[in-house]
């Protein structure tokens, strides 16, 4: 009998449960155990791991996070934590790994891969930023969010006629923030992959007020890098002392356009909001389609491929491509724009 770990390495979002009960439920199907490695990769290293059962993923469809535990460790470049990793894995006795992931996670995977540990990786993250696949699972609850505070900011700046700025997280892409924008009907939106000047925000700001409208709504992307604006932090800000040290992107426009404009304005940062809940049924449909179909390339011994979706076909990619960044897709942002006059 086959035996598989699973862990998930990287920030968490709405889903990732979803995956581990897919493949927990292909598995088991199989005759193949499931070991649950606690906490990304530290717990591997740590041996923490429980046999996970029917039982245990019973009812985690609905949940947001992980019931493993997340964990940012970034093991790439560390040969001797590497070589750590390949033992711990012989000593657990899998078979192999799935690693559920967001790009640093699955950065790690093909670091281990490479150093002959079978691997699968699915994507999961927010950002859906990573490389090979056209969607990673906890984008479409992310960007729920997110069109779900931009559908709630329109009677309040309505009311107060007010200019309502509101951060996406999405690290170095934009794709939450353009898909946020687009589905919450929001008039402006900025994002990494789209050049803009403050002064032409600034300027669009004033010719919808010019026409008439009393209140508008930005979304901005964290990683957004606004031209004429102070140098602006990156994401991942870090601790608390680092965060409370900057103002970020949404706050530095916020600012603008009071001291520019004249017109009243608030800031919405959504931040970890944008990681919990439930995860949407387009989601969960996702996830379970991801997490057997890794069940099966780990069964087939098709290893070091990543899961990806391409069009609507679950198809395995070189986990190579895993540590690629994708960027947003700028027609996102074409569309967006047309509902900023
Ligand atoms: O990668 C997911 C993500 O939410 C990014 O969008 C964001 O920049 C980052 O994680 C936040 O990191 P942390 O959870 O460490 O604050």
């Amino acid at each position: 009998m086959a035996r598989l770990g699973v862990l998930t390495a990287g920030a968490d979002c709405p889903g990732l449960n979803a995956v581990i009960r897919a493949v927990v439920g292909r598995a088991l199907r199989a005759d193949c155990t499931v070991v649950g490695i606690l906490n990304g990769w530290g717990g591997l290293l740590a041996l923490d791991a429980r046999v996970l059962t029917d039982m245990t993923v019973r009812d985690i469809l609905p949940l947001g996070g992980t019931i493993l535990g997340a964990g940012r460790l970034k093991l790439t470049g560390d040969d001797d934590r590497l070589h750590d990793v390949a033992r711990a894995v012989a000593t657990l006795e899998v078979d192999g790994l799935i690693v559920i992931g967001d790009r640093d996670g699955l950065t790690v995977a093909y670091a281990v891969a490479q150093r002959g540990v079978p691997v699968v990786g699915v994507p999961g993250t927010m950002d859906n930023d990573v490389g090979g696949t056209e969607y990673c699972v906890g984008y479409d609850s992310a960007v729920s969010t997110v069109a779900d505070a931009v559908d709630k900011l329109q009677t309040t700046a309505s009311a107060h006629h007010r200019v309502m700025v509101v951060e996406a997280m999405g690290d170095q892409t934009g794709w939450v923030a353009l898909a946020g924008a687009l589905c919450g009907s929001a008039h402006l939106v900025a994002a990494p992959e789209i050049s803009v000047h403050i002064d032409t925000l600034l300027e669009h700001l004033q010719a919808r007020h010019d026409a008439g409208h009393t209140f508008s709504i930005i979304v901005v992307a964290e990683g957004a890098k606004i031209d004429g604006l102070p140098e602006q932090p990156a994401p991942h800000a870090g601790p608390m002392a680092l965060r409370l040290a900057r103002p970020t992107v949404g706050e530095l426009i916020g600012l603008e356009i009071e001291t520019r404009t004249g017109f009243e304005a608030r800031v919405n940062v959504l931040g970890h909001l944008q990681r919990g809940g439930s995860p949407t049924v387009y989601d969960r449909l996702i996830a379970t389609r991801f997490g057997a179909a890794a069940v099966d390339l780990a069964l087939e011994g098709r290893w070091n491929h990543l899961v990806a979706l391409k069009g609507n076909v679950v198809t395995p990619v070189p986990l190579r491509e895993a540590t690629q960044r994708r960027a947003a897709d700028a027609t996102l942002y074409d569309l967006a724009m047309l509902f900023s006059n």
